[in-house]
């Protein structure tokens, strides 16, 4: 992880069913308030890390059916897979740590004399995690009995309970909370501690995040009763610890708020983006800024006002260009007018709007480059473009807001549409 030159300034850790992800939330706006505070105010100095139960396959299905952002770091099947960045580079060193005292052919012997105990689906059994389903009443009594037939056996194993149902058998040194400290002991070495790191989950096998030093922790209000359970027991004097009052992704903004940790004000709760009262220029924030207008537009959730069109003109150069995604060439204020006979166009629909990974860099003293992911999502199917925006803060003031220059796009692999006409930028 060699993106960021210091510390971060925040590491979110979270799971993702029913902590980053609401899956009572068809509209996931919850996910989506989260995703524009993250990528307006720590995309380029902090670190966002997903650390959930489902193994590669169902981490990427889930993805495919969620507005997620793009994480820094990957930790799958339970705390037993770590990976790195986009291409999600594995962690071979943790994988091989992991190897102590763990047969998993045993496991699969031991467990298999025990009929209550419904082996999951095959993309869910990995190297060093073995997962079954089992009864609430039953779970207990099968830890006790595992834990020591296995003890005996030579291994030396971790088994959770979580959900109310998935029961996982893993290498002792393995699970969420061991590999938050391996993260921490890795970035300690390069110097690289984060200043602050927040740790977010709901049920049983997010119980161990909450015990690494020094952390934050939000356990959303959805929780579930185990982990409440477990706190309850455990921690309940840590004062580092809430049970926040929203659910899942909100009730992380309120955990950043109430540790007073950073930003907690999502641009999508920001009524009026004109008024914002920056102190330098932003270009994350504009970006972000620019596309929500762009959702609220279509979506006729804003007037019909003449000015907001001028107010866009304004920030867009007058020979500025846009390379469309189907390799046409575009004035911006023309762009401009096409946005604006599309007033209304989405009303009523399930359509959003979002950005992933807006990392700016600065190319001038009045010029940032900014690269980023833009998502749209309009009914059924949903298509993105590798974006790149020159920002000029040449003859403009902070209050004005920057200059879109030059817009360049590309459809993103897997994501482009069956038709590109309908895209404005
Ligand atoms: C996810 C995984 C499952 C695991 C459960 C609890 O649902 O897919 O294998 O048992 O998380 O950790
Ligand atoms: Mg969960």
């Amino acid at each position: 992880m060699d993106r960021l030159s210091e510390n971060a300034r925040l590491m979110i850790v979270s799971d993702l069913d029913h902590t980053m992800v609401d899956h009572h939330d068809p509209e996931n706006l919850s996910l989506l308030r989260f995703n524009a505070l993250w990528e307006a105010n720590y995309r380029s100095n902090s670190l966002l890390v997903f650390s959930t139960g489902r193994s590669p396959t169902l981490y990427k299905e889930l993805r495919k059916e969620k507005p997620m952002l793009t994480p820094d770091i990957t930790i799958m099947s339970v705390g037993t897979e770590i990976t790195y960045g986009n291409s999600m580079e594995p962690d071979n060193g943790w994988a091989e740590f992991l190897n102590q005292k763990w047969d998993r052919n045993i496991v699969s012997e031991e467990t298999s004399k025990i009929t209550e105990l419904t082996l999951q689906s095959k993309t869910e059994q990995r190297p060093h995690k073995v997962s079954f389903y089992v009864q609430k009443e039953k779970a207990e009594e099968i830890t006790r009995s595992l834990s020591s037939c296995l003890k005996e056996r030579g291994l030396d194993v971790k088994i959770i309970y979580s959900g109310g149902t998935d029961l996982d058998i893993l290498p002792q040194g393995a699970g969420k909370g061991k590999a938050l400290a391996y993260l921490h002991d890795k970035f300690k070495a390069e110097g690289k501690l984060p200043k602050n790191t927040l740790v977010c989950g709901d049920s049983g096998n997010d119980a161990e995040l909450f015990t690494i030093p020094d952390v934050h922790g939000v356990m959303v209000s959805n929780a579930m009763e185990e982990l409440l359970q477990w706190h309850a027991i455990y921690a309940k004097n840590n004062p580092k610890i809430i049970h926040a009052k929203e659910r899942c992704a909100s009730g992380i903004i309120q955990a950043i708020g109430h540790f007073n940790i950073g930003p907690s004000i999502s641009p999508r709760d920001v009524t009026d983006l004109s008024d914002s009262t920056l102190d330098n220029f932003d270009p994350a924030y504009e970006v972000v800024k620019f596309f929500l207008f762009y959702e609220r537009w279509r979506l006729a959730e804003i007037g019909k006002s003449e000015l907001y069109m001028a107010n866009l003109k304004a920030v867009c150069s007058n020979s500025g260009i846009l390379v469309h995604p189907s390799g046409i060439e575009k004035h911006l204020h023309d762009c401009v007018n096409s946005l604006r006979t599309c007033y209304g166009d989405k009303r009523g629909q399930a359509f959003r709007v979002w950005v992933d990974q807006v990392l700016p860099v600065q190319v001038g003293s009045d010029a940032w480059l900014v690269k980023f992911k833009k998502w749209e999502q309009s009914g059924g199917e949903r298509v993105c473009c590798l974006t790149t925006a020159l920002l000029s803060s040449k003859d403009v003031t902070v209050a004005d807001g920057l200059t879109w220059v030059h817009v360049h796009q590309t459809w993103l692999n897997e994501a482009s549409p069956s038709s590109s006409a309908d895209w404005l930028f």
